[in-house]
C-alpha cells in the first residue's frame, strides 16, 4: 500500500463511513472493508476499526464474519458493536440492556494511551441497547459513564489489552458530539498503530472534477438545484468541470418551499454567476396532486422523491435537453439514512435516493460529485471553490422541504400503552416537570435502528440542563418514546387530541407562516449561524384548551447531520415566538423539541 492505511469494518452502523473520513481528516489513508470478506483481504493495513451496528451483539446477531482478523498482528479497536464483539472474542459478557442515548460523561483511568492528552472526564456520545458488563482476564475497564439524576452508571463503556493492543470503546468517537473524538482516533491511528500521516483532503476537487470528466464523457448535465447548500457547490464544481455549456440548472418549486424561497434561490443563483442555463418550473399543484391524502412519512418520502424525477424528465424533454445525466448534490448522510449499505437499516428514505433513482444510478445515469462528503466537507470545498459565504452558511433545507415538517393524520388516537403513563409521569415529576403524551409518533434513530415512537411533552420552569437530563432519561429509560418536548404556552395542557389532516395548501401556508416568524427571531436575535439547523414543525394535534396545531421548533447544533444536540435559545426569543406564533389563528400550542439526535433525528419525519 502507498500509503499506512487503515482498515474500517462496515458492519451497516450509522456512522461507519464516518469513521473513515475522520482517519483520513487527520492525514492516515483509510478504506472501508466488509465483514466476511476473505483474511488475505485485510492483510497490509496498520490497523482495523470495527463500525457499530444496526445488529445485537448479545444476540449472536451477526457473529459470522472474518474471525481470522483477531490473529493478525495489528491493533484493532470496536466502537459500540465493534467494541462488544471485541469484549466477546477475548472472554468478555456482553448483555441487552444499559441503554443510552445522546450525551454521557466518560470517567477516564489515568495513564492510558488511547485516551493521552485528555481530561479525567470528556463527554462522549451513546447509541446502543447492549452492554458489555464483563473483561476477559487480558482486559482492563479504561473509562466508564457515571450516575447522574436519573441516570445509571455504566461499566465497561472504554476496555483495553495493551499487551493484545485491542481496544473497544462503548461510545462513537467519531461523530462530532463526542468532543474530543478526533484526539481519541489519533492516538489510535499515530501512537498505537504507528502510521505516519500522508494523505490529504487538498487534491479533493482536482480529483473529483476528472472523475466528472470521464463519468460524463460528451454527454451534458441536467442538476437539480434547490438552492441548499450542496446542489449550490455541485452546481459550482460541475460547472468547472464541464463549462457553462454543458451544465443547465433545474430549480423546482415543490411547494414545500419556505416562505418566497423560490424566488431568493433564483437570485441566488443569479449573483453566483449561475443563471446561463438556469430553468425554472412551479410544480406545485403536481406535488400537491400526488401526496393526495396519504399520511405515512415513508411513503409521503417516496411520493416526493418520485415526482421530482417526473418534473425532472417531463422539464428534459421540454427543453429539448438530450444525451444528459441527471445531477444531484447528494451527500453522504441521504446514502447512509436510506439504508443503502450492505447491512444498514432504512431511517428514513432520502428524497434523492428513492428507487428509481438508485436504479438510474445503477445504469450510470446520475452524476453527484458531493456523495462521499458531510455538510462541513461541502462548505470547506464551497470556499475553496469560491462561493460566498452568505450561500454556504444558508441552514440545510431538506429536498422534501416542508413535507417532512407537516405532520398528517387519519385523527384516531395513537398512544403510549396505558401502563406506561404513570412511569413517565413519575420519572417527569421526579425532574420537577408535568408530562403529557402526544397521541402521535415521530421517526428516530436508537442504536443505528429506525424508531417511530411517541413524543412527551414537559411543561415547568426548570433550568436548561435539568430539561435535557429528563429528556434524556425519559428516552433511555421508557421503551417507546424517542422525543421530549419543552412546552412553551404559558399552561400545561392536560390533554391532546389527535386531528384528521393531510398536505393542503392551507395547512402548508400555517406552517410556512410560522416558520418565517422562527428564522426571522433567529436572525434578529443575531442567531442564525450559531444554530446550524431549526425545523418548524407542524403536529396534527388539538391541545386541550385551544383551537388548532401544535408548532414544534426544533433549533440544533451539529456539523455533520450524524449527531445533533438541541440549542438553548434565549428567554426573550422563546416569548417572542410564543406570543406570535401563539396568535396564528390554527395554533393551539408551541413547544421546543429537546431531544438530541439519538434517539431523535433533526427532522420529525
Ligand atoms: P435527520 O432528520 O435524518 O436529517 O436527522 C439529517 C439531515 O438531512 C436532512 N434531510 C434531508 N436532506 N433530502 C435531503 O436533501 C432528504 O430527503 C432529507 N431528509 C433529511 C435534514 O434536514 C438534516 O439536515
Amino acid at each position: 500500500m502507498k500509503h499506512d492505511t487503515i482498515a474500517v469494518i462496515d458492519f451497516g452502523g450509522q456512522y461507519a463511513h464516518l469513521i473513515a473520513t475522520k482517519v483520513r481528516r487527520g492525514g492516515v489513508f483509510a478504506e472501508i472493508r466488509q465483514p466476511e470478506d476473505p483474511i488475505d483481504a485485510f492483510r497490509g493495513y496498520k490497523g482495523i476499526i470495527i463500525s457499530g451496528s444496526p445488529s445485537l451483539a448479545s444476540q449472536g446477531e451477526d457473529s459470522e464474519y472474518t474471525k481470522e482478523i483477531y490473529d493478525l498482528d495489528v491493533p484493532i479497536i470496536g466502537f459500540c458493536f465493534g467494541h462488544q464483539e471485541i469484549a466477546k472474542h477475548y472472554g468478555g459478557v456482553v448483555e441487552h440492556g444499559g441503554r443510552q442515548w445522546g450525551r454521557a460523561d466518560l470517567q477516564i483511568i489515568p495513564g492510558q494511551r488511547l485516551f493521552k492528552g485528555l481530561g479525567p472526564v470528556e463527554p462522549v456520545w451513546m447509541s446502543h441497547y447492549d452492554s458489555v458488563v464483563d473483561v476477559g482476564p487480558e482486559f482492563m475497564e479504561i473509562g466508564f459513564t457515571k450516575a447522574s439524576d436519573g441516570l445509571p452508571e455504566h461499566r465497561f463503556a472504554a476496555i483495553a489489552s495493551d499487551s493484545l493492543r485491542r481496544y473497544g470503546l462503548q461510545f462513537h468517537p467519531e461523530v462530532d458530539s463526542t468532543v474530543h473524538g478526533d484526539d481519541m482516533i489519533a492516538n489510535f491511528v499515530l501512537d498505537i498503530c504507528g502510521c505516519t500521516p500522508s494523505w490529504s483532503m487538498e487534491g479533493f476537487a482536482e480529483r473529483q472534477i476528472a472523475a466528472i470528466r470521464e463519468h460524463v464523457g460528451d454527454r451534458s448535465v441536467f442538476l437539480l438545484a434547490s438552492g441548499g447548500v450542496d446542489s449550490t457547490v455541485a452546481a459550482v464544481l460541475l460547472g468547472e468541470a464541464l463549462g457553462p455549456d454543458r451544465l443547465s440548472l433545474l430549480h423546482i418549486d415543490n411547494g414545500l418551499m419556505r416562505k418566497n424561497e423560490s424566488a431568493q434561490v433564483l437570485e441566488m443563483f443569479r449573483d453566483l454567476g449561475l443563471d446561463g442555463n438556469l430553468h425554472f418550473v412551479d410544480a406545485s399543484d403536481m406535488f400537491l396532486e400526488a401526496l393526495g391524502q396519504e399520511t405515512d412519512p415513508e411513503r409521503k418520502r417516496r411520493i416526493i422523491g418520485d415526482t421530482f424525477v417526473r418534473v425532472f424528465q417531463e422539464e428534459a424533454g421540454r427543453l429539448g435537453i438530450e444525451n444528459h445525466l441527471l445531477g444531484q448534490g447528494t451527500i453522504y448522510p441521504d446514502t447512509i439514512e436510506t439504508g443503502s449499505t450492505k447491512r444498514s437499516d432504512t431511517i428514513k428514505t432520502h428524497h434523492n435516493r428513492v428507487p428509481i433513482i438508485e436504479q438510474m444510478i445503477a445504469e450510470g445515469g446520475v452524476v453527484e460529485p458531493l456523495a462521499d462528503l458531510y455538510k462541513v466537507e461541502v462548505r470547506e470545498l464551497g470556499e475553496r471553490l469560491g462561493i460566498s459565504h452568505e450561500a454556504l452558511w444558508r441552514h440545510p433545507f431538506p429536498g422534501p422541504g416542508l413535507g417532512v415538517r407537516l405532520l398528517c393524520g387519519d385523527g384516531r388516537p395513537d398512544a403510549i400503552p396505558d401502563a406506561v403513563v404513570p412511569q413517565v409521569e413519575e420519572l417527569a415529576s421526579s425532574f420537577g416537570l408535568h408530562a403529557l403524551a402526544l397521541p402521535i409518533r415521530s421517526v428516530g434513530v436508537k442504536a443505528d435502528l429506525r424508531a417511530y415512537e411517541h413524543p412527551i411533552m414537559l411543561s415547568g420552569d426548570v433550568p436548561w440542563d435539568r430539561l435535557l437530563d429528563a429528556a434524556s432519561a425519559i428516552t433511555a429509560e421508557i421503551p417507546g418514546i424517542n422525543r421530549c418536548i419543552w412546552n412553551l404556552a404559558p399552561t400545561h395542557p392536560d390533554g391532546a387530541r389527535p386531528l384528521a389532516a393531510t398536505m393542503t395548501r392551507v395547512r402548508l401556508d400555517l406552517l410556512r407562516e410560522a416558520d418565517h416568524m422562527v428564522m426571522a427571531g433567529l436572525e434578529r436575535h443575531g442567531l442564525y449561524e450559531k444554530v446550524w439547523q431549526c425545523p418548524t414543525v407542524m403536529v396534527p394535534v388539538e391541545m386541550e384548551g385551544g383551537e388548532g396545531e401544535l408548532i414544534v421548533v426544533r433549533p440544533i447544533h451539529s456539523q455533520r447531520a450524524m449527531t445533533a444536540a438541541p440549542v438553548e435559545l434565549p428567554t426573550e426569543l422563546l416569548s417572542e415566538l410564543r406570543d406570535s406564533i401563539m396568535a396564528l389563528p390554527g395554533v393551539s400550542g408551541i413547544a421546543l423539541d429537546i431531544t438530541s439526535k439519538p434517539p431523535g433525528t433533526i427532522e420529525w419525519e
